[in-house]
């Protein structure tokens, strides 16, 4: 069985299953292991890790920690009952009418970052001239309706995954910080500040920037010079505000002191770069790398609610489960029905209630004529089904953008 316990409670000869940390925070670290010294626990220990599952079918047990289903039962339940009567941004135009200018804007903002990250490498400074319409851009169409723009981001593939996952950041500060009322200078500089962040990768070589599957802790170190680089490389920008630059130096710091550069704790990070460290994880874990499959939204959100207790802001975190819902717009869903859809739109003020687009009968496995369902109305009108959970679009080979 997988079990989660605590940090006091690892022994040798446990067998670690999950080290329950983002795996851009440390991405030496094998994946699954028995404990065999204390050379080994002292390094888990250091890593900033407090809880941790362990697999007691291959190592020593703990009888009284609770197994992993019974732990993602009751963060779901916390996760809806932290984010269910906050109503949502609200919607000026569907999915489907913003997004063939999403798709453009995606086009050309991967190709506005890799622009000034090849610049960068040049050695010429970045102008704000550049990026500034960019943000512009992407403003409009998050404020007309932001799932579209990032649904898209959501797909990225191994070459340009740097390019993509910039974009995507400065989408999602754009749109966590309109939803907690932020005044458009301030989400301007945040929406800066998230394309620009990971300006540093730049001087990263691509031998370690893309390499599959673990690194050594060395290349790690590398790695981490990305943030006080990129502060560094913004500074030489003329007319550069504090916000991106705060974001760029602080969106790897942890509130408990164990991210980096300057192992900033509790509220000497700022808020703007506490809101970063949040969407960059996420967009982390949601993406496709080469060496692993992302997580999909749900279970990402699920992870960094988990993680908040140590690593993010708790209260931010769910401030953006409000923003993007517990089953943001493009989730495969398995309805009380037994039929799957793909959400499409989230509903005013009920993040359990969206709009579904049903395609697929679980019960005879075909699919069915398309059909738009809405949550929040009762059976005969337009509803009348129920969410039972998120689905894997593997597992029942669907592309859900198909359908959107
Ligand atoms: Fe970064
Ligand atoms: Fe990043």
């Amino acid at each position: 069985m997988i079990k989660n316990i605590d940090i006091a409670d690892i022994k040798i000869g446990m067998y670690v299953h999950d080290l329950n940390c983002d795996w851009t925070s440390h991405p030496f670290f094998r994946k699954r292991f028995l404990i065999k010294n204390d050379a080994e626990i002292a390094k888990i220990v250091e890593a900033g890790i407090h809880e941790l599952y362990i697999d007691t079918e291959k190592g020593l047990d703990v009888s009284h920690a609770r197994s992993v289903d019974e732990v993602n039962a009751s963060l779901q339940q916390q996760m809806i009952e932290a984010v269910t009567s906050k109503p949502a941004p609200i919607i000026t135009l569907s999915f489907a009418e913003e997004l063939g200018r999403a798709n453009r804007i995606k086009s050309q903002a991967h190709a506005l970052v890799k622009t000034v990250m090849q610049d960068v490498r040049l050695g010429r400074a970045v102008e704000l001239e550049q990026v500034e319409p960019m943000i512009e851009s992407i403003t409009e169409s998050v404020l007309s309706n932001s799932g579209a723009l990032l649904t898209l981001l959501r797909i990225k593939n191994k070459d340009d995954y740097t390019f993509l996952h910039s974009v995507s950041v400065g989408t999602l500060m754009i749109a966590f910080c309109r939803s907690v009322g932020m005044d458009m200078e301030t989400i301007h500089l945040a929406g800066l500040g998230g394309i620009l962040h990971d300006t540093g990768k730049a001087l990263v070589p691509d031998e370690v920037l893309n390499k599959p599957g673990r690194l050594t802790e060395e290349e790690f170190d590398i790695i981490k010079r990305h943030p006080r680089d990129g502060f560094d490389i913004l500074s030489r920008t003329e007319g550069i505000s504090e916000i991106p630059l705060d974001i760029t130096l602080h969106h790897h710091e942890r509130v408990d002191g164990s991210g980096y550069p300057h192992n900033l704790k509790g509220d000497t990070i700022s808020t703007l770069a506490k809101m970063a460290a949040i969407v960059d994880v996420y967009d982390a874990i949601t993406a496709d790398r080469c060496y692993h499959k992302g997580m999909a939204p749900t279970d990402a959100l699920r992870k960094i609610f988990e993680w908040s207790k140590y690593h993010f802001d708790p209260k931010l975190v769910q401030a953006f489960m409000r923003c993007v819902g517990i089953y943001p717009v493009g989730t495969l869903v398995l309805l009380e029905s037994g039929k799957l859809g793909v959400v499409i739109e989230q509903h005013d003020s009920n993040l359990l209630t969206p709009k579904i687009k049903v395609m697929f009968s679980s019960k005879s496995n075909t699919y069915l004529q398309p059909e738009i369902i809405d949550l929040s109305r009762p059976l005969g009108f337009g509803g009348g089904d129920k969410i039972v959970r998120h689905e894997a679009p593997e597992k029942w080979g669907i592309n859900p953008l198909r359908f959107m």
